[in-house]
């Protein structure tokens, strides 16, 4: 379900102008965390900073390939590849290409935090790394 309204989202809010921007991701999370979560408040930069940092009880958090410094070049923790910032803000291609943004968030939750993502914790991390300056 939360698939389908994170789809519905995207269909209605991103997407027609041609390319995204981070903004139109927030806006879409948004309207799907309204609908996961009934009393949702909104967004935290915070809250996205301590999740991108933390472990969920596994090895691995999205710092750990990401680094704990979005605006600085990441490296993988397996394969040893250089990943380009993460910050909108260092590198004006994040967050542009809604398949990209979904199968990566898809395929990341599942290796950190065993699941899906929800909406909120989606929006969450890109309000934090929206907040990053180089
Ligand atoms: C095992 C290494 C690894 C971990 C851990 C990891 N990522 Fe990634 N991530 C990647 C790689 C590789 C890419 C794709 C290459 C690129 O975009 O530079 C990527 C890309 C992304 C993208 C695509 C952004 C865009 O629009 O370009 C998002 C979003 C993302 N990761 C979020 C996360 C989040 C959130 C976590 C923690 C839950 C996380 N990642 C943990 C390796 C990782």
């Amino acid at each position: 379900m939360h698939r389908l309204f994170a789809a519905a989202a995207f269909a209605a809010g991103v997407g027609a102008a041609g390319a995204e921007q981070p903004r139109d991701f927030e806006t879409a999370f948004s309207t799907a965390a309204q609908q996961e979560e009934p009393g949702f408040q909104g967004f935290d930069a915070g809250r996205g900073r301590e999740f991108f940092n933390t472990t969920h009880g596994g090895d691995w958090s999205c710092s750990s390939c990401h680094t704990d410094n979005p605006a600085a070049a990441g490296k993988h923790a397996v394969t040893g590849k250089t990943i380009q910032p993460m910050a909108p803000a260092a590198n004006a291609e994040r967050f542009t290409k809604a398949a990209k943004v979904e199968k990566w968030f898809t395929r990341n939750c599942r290796d950190v935090v065993k699941r899906v993502c929800t909406a909120r914790e989606k929006g969450d991390v890109i309000a934090y790394l929206l907040s990053v300056k180089p």
